[in-house]
C-alpha cells in the first residue's frame, strides 16, 4: 500500500530547514539546493491561481521546493507542472519530495538540459514559465523561451535584485523586445517578470 503523503506545509517547512541548513555548511555549487524564498514561493502560487496558467513550465528544479508551490496552486485550477533539471543528484531528491508531497501526479520531471527541452517544446502553449537556473544561460535560450509562451503567457526570473549584473544581458534583451511588458518585483531574491502581447 503506499504511504500517506506528507501535509503539504509540513514538507514545505522540512524543505526550507533542510535547504537553510544544507546551503549554510555546503559550498559545493551542485549539492546546494539554492531554493526561492517562501514568500517567493507563495508569490508563484499567487500568480499560477490568479492567471489560471495551466500549463506551467519550470526550468531549474533543484530538490523540488519552488515546483511544490507552482503544483499545488496548479493543481488546484487544473492544471499541470513539467520541471527540468540536469542533475542526477537533484531528479532523485525532487522524485522523492514529489511522490511524498501527493502531488506527484500533476509533476511531470524531465531529467535532461533545459536547452534542449526548450528547442523539443512547441510554439505558445506555456502559460507561466518560472526560469531558475543557471543565469549566463538566459539569453541563448531567449528565442526559444519567448516563442513557447503563449499569447498573455508570463515569465517569471528568480535573482533579478540578487544578482542584477548576472542577469542584466537576459533583462535588456526581454525589456528591448516590443511583445514583452516587464516589471521587477522586489519579492524574496527579486522576481523579474515579462509577459507576452
Ligand atoms: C537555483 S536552483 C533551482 C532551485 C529551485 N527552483 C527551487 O527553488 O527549489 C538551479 C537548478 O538548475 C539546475 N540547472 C542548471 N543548469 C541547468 C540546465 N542547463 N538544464 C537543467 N537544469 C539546470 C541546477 O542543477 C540546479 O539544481
Amino acid at each position: 500500500m503506499p504511504e500517506a503523503a506528507t501535509p503539504l506545509a509540513a514538507l514545505l517547512a522540512e524543505l526550507e530547514t533542510f535547504g537553510q541548513q544544507n546551503d549554510a555548511v555546503v559550498t559545493d555549487r551542485p549539492r546546494r539546493m539554492l531554493n526561492v524564498t517562501r514568500d517567493t514561493g507563495e508569490f508563484l502560487a499567487v500568480l499560477v491561481k490568479a492567471m489560471r496558467a495551466r500549463r506551467v513550465l519550470e526550468i531549474g528544479t533543484s530538490n523540488g521546493y519552488s515546483t511544490l508551490w507552482l503544483a499545488s496552486a496548479a493543481r488546484a485550477i487544473g492544471g499541470t507542472v513539467t520541471t527540468v533539471e540536469r542533475a542526477e543528484l537533484k531528479v532523485g531528491m525532487a522524485r522523492a519530495n514529489f511522490a511524498r508531497s501527493g502531488l506527484a501526479d500533476v509533476i511531470t520531471l524531465v531529467h535532461d538540459d533545459a536547452g534542449g527541452v526548450l528547442k523539443r517544446t512547441g510554439d505558445a502553449g506555456i502559460d507561466l514559465l518560472f526560469l531558475d537556473s543557471e543565469r549566463p544561460e538566459y539569453p541563448g535560450w531567449w528565442p526559444d523561451l519567448r516563442r513557447v509562451l503563449r499569447s498573455g503567457g508570463l515569465l517569471v526570473v528568480d535573482n533579478a535584485t540578487s544578482h542584477p549584473e548576472q542577469m542584466a544581458p537576459f533583462v535588456a534583451l526581454v525589456t528591448t523586445d516590443p511583445t514583452f511588458t516587464t516589471s521587477l518585483v522586489p519579492v524574496g531574491n527579486g522576481e523579474f517578470l515579462a509577459v507576452k502581447a
